[in-house]
């Protein structure tokens, strides 16, 4: 009989779980998690002059259901708790909660910049007089096969925006494309600098740059998380921590970093770019409410008895291209996750992140994260000890025993543990 906790299987029992789940044979799982792991030749592919590789340990959400489909979810991190934590709240989710998640807007945006406009009301009206030949013309171009997907450039806006520096008006041309299930930070970048010469022909004005931005407020991937009939105290409790970070910028970058835990590991998983989805959200936290400074990118609330979560932000990731195509480990997540669409893969990142934000929370307002952290930590702090398999079990033994009496235990604990244990041998 299996254990009931995930954490307590074997590697093995790990691996037929999956196969079973996902419908992959241990063969193909065993031969996509070990064999290509250190493959020069990819690493000379994806970078210049690669000396190796730098591997992280890769965990499994055991089950996550958003929209009604059931997800086992591959993320990699090296933080302790990160896995174990998502577990258990994924199942407590499957209990007695649900998360509905979608996508709003199709574009990403592309940023065409210059510097100072010679005549900013001239400048304005040939954008909206050449717009859509532009439109039409990178349709034809750089993003003729998006367009033939039912994607491509969609509009060009205009944004004047005073100059610090001078009291001249710097122009940027926001050009929207819909990258269809590709990230699509490439495809934009180049759409931006084929549309430079005859914008600047037709416009009369000098380009300084073209590069995609980052901050995608014309595509955001929310998930509501409703957990029903929750404990009254723990819920109000959780909304309050969850107002602590809408009020307070300190408190809204834990909160997030919290989310982004999640969200990060299955990024990574995926083969997608991390810094750029970190820098997005980010940057949505610090933007989205104009009144106020950086905010918590999901907050909490009680509905009568249910908990309900909130996640909204924009998330550019693929599904296909870049690294997610060629890196075997990034395909054989994707596999593992039923082959997602670009917004279905979204929406899975937002549900992981609002889950480990509410774990963080629970686990906040429940007596501190540090007990059960460091429980967990427990293992990772006599890794390095110079020990005999037998000895660092009796340490982590010793160590766990600490810890339930006095609350707290430290590298020199197990050190001390260790010295104990080898007088006694
Ligand atoms: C630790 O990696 C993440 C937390 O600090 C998040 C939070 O405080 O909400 C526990």
């Amino acid at each position: 009989m299996l254990p009931k906790s995930f954490s307590q299987y074997s590697l093995e029992d790990r691996l037929r779980y999956l196969s079973e789940k996902t419908g992959l044979s241990l063969l193909e799982i065993n031969t996509a998690l070990r064999a290509p792991a250190q493959n020069q030749d990819l690493a000379e592919a994806l970078i210049e002059a690669p000396i190796g590789y730098f591997s992280l340990p890769l965990g499994l959400l055991k089950s996550l259901t958003v929209n009604g489909k059931t997800y086992c979810v591959p993320l990699v991190t090296e933080e302790t708790s990160v896995v174990a934590a998502l577990n258990k709240m994924a199942a407590w989710v499957g209990r007695s909660g649900h998360i509905k998640a979608e996508t709003k807007g199709q574009t990403i945006i592309g940023q065409i910049q210059f510097a100072t406009l010679k005549e900013p009301d001239a400048f304005q009206k040939h954008v909206e007089a050449c717009s859509q030949q532009w439109i039409n013309l990178a349709n034809q171009g750089p993003a003729a096969t998006l367009f033939k997907r039912g994607g491509g450039v969609t509009r060009i806006e205009t944004r004047l925006i005073p100059r610090r520096k001078d009291s001249g008006i710097m122009g940027v041309l926001h050009v929207y494309l819909n990258p269809c299930e590709a990230m699509g930070a490439n495809q934009v970048t180049q759409v931006c600098e084929f549309l430079k010469p005859p914008i600047e022909k037709q416009t009369n004005e000098m380009v300084n740059l073209c590069i995609l931005s980052n901050l995608t407020h014309s595509k955001l991937t929310t998930s509501t998380l409703t957990l029903e009939n929750i404990d009254l105290e723990l819920g109000e409790k959780i909304e309050e921590a969850s107002y602590f970070a809408l009020c307070d910028p300190y408190r809204a970058v834990t909160h997030n970093k919290g989310i982004m835990n999640g969200i990060d590991g299955l990024v990574i998983a995926t083969g997608n770019d991390w810094r750029a989805v970190e820098a997005g959200l980010h940057g949505y936290a610090a933007t989205k409410d104009k009144a106020s400074s950086y905010g918590p990118l999901a907050t909490w609330h009680m509905k009568g008895r249910d908990l309900v979560g909130t996640f909204e932000a924009p998330l550019a990731i693929g599904s296909v291209g870049g690294a997610t195509r060629q890196h075997p480990t990034a395909q054989f997540a994707l596999k593992c996750l039923g082959g997602p669409s670009a917004n279905e893969l979204a929406q899975l990142m937002a549900s992981v992140g609002l889950v480990q934000n509410l774990g963080a929370l629970r686990a906040l307002v429940s007596g501190g994260i540090i007990q059960g952290h460091m429980r967990l930590h427990i293992k990772n702090m006599t890794y390095s000890l110079k020990a005999t398999p037998a000895q660092r079990f009796l340490v982590q033994k010793a160590l766990l025993q600490k810890l339930n009496s006095q609350k707290h235990i430290s590298e020199s604990d197990a050190q001390e543990a260790l010295e104990e244990i080898a007088k006694v041998a």
